[in-house]
């Protein structure tokens, strides 16, 4: 999840990638961000990279904002854990 707002970022796209202005390898420690996970620096082959693999470049397809929003969809799941299981073996 990511704790701060992002709508006001551009696009990730091929001429960018604001999320990197602060939390690539480079650029956390002036910004004060937490560094991509080291997960990032692995490429599917399992080679250890100095840059973030480009599988890792769309960041948004894995971390999304937070919001503080009602459920869209009610949920009247009610448990029944207590219930005597009927099963005779
Ligand atoms: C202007 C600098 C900046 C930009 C741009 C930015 N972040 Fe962050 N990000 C931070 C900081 C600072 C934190 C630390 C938490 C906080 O204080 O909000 C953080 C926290 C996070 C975390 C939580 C990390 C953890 O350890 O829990 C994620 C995930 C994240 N950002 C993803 C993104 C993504 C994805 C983008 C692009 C859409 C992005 N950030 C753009 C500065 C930035
Ligand atoms: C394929 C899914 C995926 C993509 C794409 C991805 N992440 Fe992550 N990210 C994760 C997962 C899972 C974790 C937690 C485990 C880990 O650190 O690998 C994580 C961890 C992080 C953390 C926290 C690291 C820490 O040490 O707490 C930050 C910051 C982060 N990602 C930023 C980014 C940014 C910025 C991008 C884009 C450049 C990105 N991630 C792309 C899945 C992804």
């Amino acid at each position: 999840m990511i704790p701060h707002a992002v709508e006001n970022f551009d696009e990730i796209n091929l001429d960018g990638n604001q999320c990197m202005d602060c939390h690539s390898g480079a650029t956390y420690q002036k910004k004060k961000a937490p560094k991509i996970g080291d997960s990032h620096f692995i490429d599917r082959q399992g080679n250890k990279l100095t840059e973030a693999s480009a599988s890792r470049y769309n960041c948004v397809q894995c971390h999304v904002p937070q919001v503080d929003a009602p459920p869209l969809v009610d949920n009247t799941f009610k448990g029944d854990a207590a219930r005597k299981s009927v099963r005779k073996n």
